[in-house]
């Protein structure tokens, strides 16, 4: 088994040595892999054996967002949703498990010698996350047919919080990180993980637009604003629709409160806890910072933000999708 891994770990590398290069935000370097710049080279190796190994079961659900778009709220929020009649409000392992443990990332799988969950298994449905493109995904998740959310925010926040994550991340590998300026010129050209940032969301905005019933295309700032509404939508498509029963009885508002930026961020298991994923674990407090929208506006000039703008108005030219 480790042998057959060891020669896994060769033949990624082998092919990871050979694509362009640039300068990362906290590692070494980047790496260009189908179009998409990934962090680090044992990244990526988690990245191509999610290609080659991820077959979700038609039954399950698979969260995707670029980084810093939300998605510990959104892995809480399915979670409840799901889970929801199992659990009461004291009892929540939302309230003592952080949503990175509950929800799994694919793309660590491979480090941690955890196999996918075996598709002939009769195990309950089960919520993976992934950041991968929708251009890289396998044909065996698309012919799996399993229902997709993706979860995106406006470009100048995801920025300003991935700029902050990576500086508080612990780094296997540590560097001195790139200015917030320097930062910024990679994101504006697209060498940001997982970037370019606008690919990343087109990607599933088109594919939400083709296959409606199969991806759901999700803001963080709509579920901000019209939180209720939004989680709904969200249930209905996940196949877990409220009933009025339910929706009379306060649930929706319960699972909002349970998985809001307030009480998640307050919780001890994400102000000193760390979350567990087979040998690995990982601080939760640097997933919980501000929790607000506009907080670009604390720290881009104007000149900056009008420069985002304006990539993101050229990008997303003859689409109809606004941030
Ligand atoms: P900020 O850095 O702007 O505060 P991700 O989960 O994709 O890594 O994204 C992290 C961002 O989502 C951070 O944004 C974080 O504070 C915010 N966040 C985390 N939990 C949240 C919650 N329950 N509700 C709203 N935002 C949340």
């Amino acid at each position: 088994e480790d042998d057959g891994k060891e020669r896994t770990c060769k033949r990624y590398s082998e092919i990871i040595s050979t694509l362009p290069k640039e300068k990362g935000w906290t590692t070494e370097h980047m790496y260009q892999y189908q179009g998409f710049w990934y962090h680090s080279v044992v990244g990526l190796q988690g990245i191509m054996w999610v290609e080659e190994h991820f077959k979700p079961r038609h039954e399950d659900l698979l969260l995707v967002s670029a980084p810093k778009s939300g998605t510990t709220w959104f892995k809480s929020l399915m979670f409840a949703i799901m889970n929801r009649g199992q659990y009461d409000c004291s009892t929540h392992p939302l309230l003592t498990t952080s949503p990175h443990e509950l929800v799994p990332f694919s793309e660590i799988f491979f480090h941690l010698n955890i196999p996918f969950p075996n598709p002939d298994t009769l195990s309950p449905p089960q919520i993976f996350h992934t950041h991968l493109p929708f251009t890289s995904l396998s044909q065996s998740v698309l012919d799996s047919q399993c229902r997709i959310v993706y979860v995106c925010r406006n470009p100048k926040d995801t920025f300003v919080s991935l700029f902050h994550f990576l500086q508080k991340k612990e780094e296997e590998n540590p560097r001195e990180p790139l200015s917030f300026e320097e930062a910024f010129e990679q994101f504006c050209k697209g060498v940001s993980v997982y970037g370019p940032f606008w690919d990343h969301v087109l990607g599933y905005w088109k594919a939400s637009l083709e296959w409606p019933e199969r991806v759901l295309f999700l803001k963080y700032e709509d579920m901000k604003v019209d939180s209720s509404f939004h989680l709904k939508r969200l249930a209905e498509f996940m196949g877990y629709a409220f009933s009025l029963e339910e929706e009379k009885q306060g649930l929706v508002k319960e699972i909002l409160k349970l998985c809001s930026f307030e009480n998640q961020s307050n919780l001890r298991v994400n102000k000193t806890g760390r979350f567990r994923v087979g040998h690995m674990s990982m601080e939760n407090n640097p997933f919980f910072r501000k929790g607000e929208v506009g907080d670009w506006k604390n720290h881009l000039t104007a000149e900056m933000a009008e420069r985002l703008d304006r990539i993101t108005g050229q990008k997303l030219n003859g689409y109809d999708l606004r941030f």
